[in-house]
Formats: C-alpha cells, sequence, structure tokens
C-alpha cells in the first residue's frame, strides 16, 4: 500500500485471469461503474468460453482480505477482431493506471491469438475513457445513433489497428 490521496486508495496491483469467485466483486463494480448490465451470469457465460474470451482482473499485489477485485476487463475474439465489451476500475482505485494494464496485457493476449484490431463502443459523453483509448492508440471509427438506453445515448466506435500502433 502506498498512501492515499482523499477518498482514493493508492495501491500496487498486478493482472491475472478473471476467475468465477471474482464474480460477486466484477458485478459490484460493475453496478459502481454506470455501465450496461451484464449481471453474474453474463460474466459467467464468458468464462465457460475460454477459446474466445479474454477476462482480465487487476488484484491487490498483496492479498487483501477486503477486496481481490480492483478492476476488470471483459473482452472477446471473433476471428482477427478483439472486442472489448466492459472495463472499468473501481471508484476508489482509478487513475493509478489499472484500466491502461488491463488493456496493455488484453492486447498482448489478443495478439498472440491472432487478433489484428481493437473495437469497441463508448458512450459519447465518457470523456475519461475516451481519453485513455486515444491514448492507447484508438480513433473514432463511426457514430452509432442512439446506441445506449437508460439513459439513451449515441455511441462512439473506436478502433486501434495493431500495425499502426506499437504495444502502450
Ligand atoms: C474509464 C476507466 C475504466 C479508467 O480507469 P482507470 O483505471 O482510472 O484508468 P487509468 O488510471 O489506467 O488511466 C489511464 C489514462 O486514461 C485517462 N483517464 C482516465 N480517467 C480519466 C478521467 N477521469 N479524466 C480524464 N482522463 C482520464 C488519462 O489520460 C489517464 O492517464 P493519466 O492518469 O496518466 O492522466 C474508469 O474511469 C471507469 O471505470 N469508468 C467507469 C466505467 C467506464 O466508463 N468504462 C469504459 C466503458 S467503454
Amino acid at each position: 500500500m502506498r498512501k492515499s490521496e482523499g477518498d482514493r486508495a493508492s495501491i500496487h496491483f498486478r493482472i491475472e485471469r478473471m476467475r468465477e469467485d471474482d464474480l460477486p466483486e466484477v458485478v459490484e463494480i460493475e453496478e459502481l461503474s454506470g455501465l450496461s448490465r451484464w449481471g453474474y451470469w453474463g460474466y459467467a457465460r464468458e468464462l465457460a468460453l475460454p477459446e474466445r474470451s479474454i477476462l482480465l482482473v487487476a488484484r491487490p499485489a498483496e492479498p487483501s482480505p477486503s477486496r481481490r477485485v480492483l478492476g476488470f476487463l471483459c473482452s472477446a475474439l471473433v476471428l482477427d477482431e478483439w472486442h472489448i465489451h466492459n472495463l472499468a476500475t473501481h471508484p476508489q482505485f482509478r487513475r493509478q493506471g489499472i484500466a491502461r494494464a488491463l488493456l496493455r496485457e488484453g492486447r498482448a493476449q489478443a495478439e498472440a491469438r491472432g487478433a489484428r484490431y481493437v473495437l469497441l463502443e463508448v458512450r459519447a459523453s465518457n470523456l475519461a475513457a475516451q481519453r485513455l483509448y486515444h491514448q492507447l492508440g484508438f480513433r473514432i471509427v463511426h457514430r452509432r445513433k442512439n446506441y445506449y438506453a437508460d439513459p439513451p445515448e449515441d455511441a462512439l466506435l473506436m478502433r486501434c489497428d495493431f500495425a499502426d500502433s506499437a504495444a502502450p
């Protein structure tokens, strides 16, 4: 543990594969993050498809009695496309490089399994996530009108071609 700043706890972490016993905390982070709801069984279904999914979590580097998941990435491979479904960091642990590290490891695994590019949708108002993706070489390629519900909003489709962008 490093020192805390305000209500944000500073922490060392490592990236690992998601396991079924991580799912209660994954769902908790999903609910705290305003993402479209996948819920326990949405992630459990992906865990049962390891040939196509890349599911990662960030954990405290030192085992902690209070928390085993700090952030997660849910993504899948479709031929040479890597598609990111969900990415979130627990609000107490944001701005410490956790999402960047999850994307970096996800990309390494996706490239090793034959992916050549990555696609994702992001809410048009989600400037924090867009800034993260821009930093990692993504660009906006399309706007999908009214893609999201609750609240309704356009999605920006963002893409990064691995051949054009060095691994972050
Ligand atoms: C977007 C999100 C995943 C970022 O997670 P994180 O672990 O805090 O991100 P990182 O610490 O790896 O940030 C990497 C970079 O992204 C950008 N970034 C991240 N959060 C930001 C914010 N709130 N405002 C502006 N830029 C931000 C910054 O450039 C940051 O680098 P810096 O801290 O060196 O300036 C997190 O805010 C989150 O869970 N949001 C809610 C869920 C969500 O929007 N998911 C994405 C759906 S497409």
